[in-house]
């Protein structure tokens, strides 16, 4: 497996047009502001500010329940925030309606969750190829691209596996590739190694980050390893569904509360180890 640069595959003949959008400067691609969401009486996220930039890496750090997942999934439109906006490229998206978020994911995003996210019966190529054939590639076109996403990412050999053939660091090798083959303009990944040993989902998340990075994609990653955030562009830390300063266990760039100075310099910059 190459270190650094992926040689990623061109795009298929018919396949998805890409990030029909042309950049729009000082736009950022993905971004959400004041994005709160309860689950009945849970407050998942109280009060959430995100931005990541053309083909940017954010890890998303934070311990269990958090709010992670949450952010996660509002971000991709899988939820609907109870308040809050989204915008893509500097279009809302909280607004649409279940069918146009549904093409949105589809066309526009990609996903990698931690494991049995594949299709069982299918094997490796055609697990690869199904997200293209989605949207409108035909089953050839979707094959032999599949075949060239998974040569780039290192499996070669392992196209007619079905995933209960594979490893684990392959089969998140195969979901990587899925996420990436209508080359998407932002990939979301939830804790994608967190089924896997260190070393092969170190491998694992190497192989995310400069793929996605090698297709122009920008990425919101969820992660526990602070090593796998450390390739990241950029992390922030969640805690109780507030974005925290890194490493902090108190609460930093939301604002100041009851009874703390407002306007207090670099209240949200705070370095690690820089919270009260
Ligand atoms: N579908 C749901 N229904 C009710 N509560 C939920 C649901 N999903 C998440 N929660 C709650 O929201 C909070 C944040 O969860 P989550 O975003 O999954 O955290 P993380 O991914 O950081 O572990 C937790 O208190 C969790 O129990
Ligand atoms: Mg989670």
């Amino acid at each position: 497996m190459s270190e650094r640069s992926v040689p990623v595959p061109s795009r298929a003949p018919g396949s998805a047009p890409a990030a029909a959008a042309a950049p729009a400067p000082g736009v950022p691609r993905l971004a959400a502001r004041g994005l709160v969401h309860r689950f009945g009486v849970t407050t998942a996220l109280a009060g959430v500010d995100v931005e990541l930039g053309d083909g940017e890496s954010l890890a998303v750090m934070g311990p269990s329940g958090s709010g992670k997942s949450t952010l996660l999934h509002v971000l991709a439109g899988i939820l609907v925030p109870t308040s809050g906006v989204v915008t893509l490229r500097g279009r809302e998206v909280q607004g649409l309606g279940e069918k146009e978020r549904s093409l949105l994911r589809r066309s526009r995003y990609g996903f990698v969750f931690q494991l049995g996210q594949l299709l069982s019966e299918l094997s490796a190529r055609e697990n690869v190829a199904l997200p293209a054939m989605l949207t409108g590639t035909s089953r050839a076109e979707a094959e032999a691209a599949a075949d060239r996403w998974l040569a780039a990412l290192g499996l070669a050999g392992t196209e007619g596996r079905r995933p209960g053939e594979l490893s684990g660091g392959q089969a998140q090798r195969v979901a990587v590739a899925r996420a990436l083959v209508n080359r998407p303009e932002v990939v979301f990944a939830d804790e994608p190694t967190g089924s896997l040993d260190q070393a092969t989902g170190h491998d694992v998340m190497k192989v995310l980050v400069d793929s996605t990075r090698a297709v122009g994609a920008s990425l919101v990653v969820v992660t526990h390893d602070a090593d796998v955030a450390a390739w990241c562009d950029r992390r922030i830390d969640v805690r109780d569904g507030l974005v925290v300063a890194p490493g902090s266990t108190t609460r930093a760039g939301v604002g100041p509360r009851p009874g703390e100075r407002a306007g207090a310099p670099g209240g949200d910059l705070l370095g690690p180890g820089g919270a009260r």
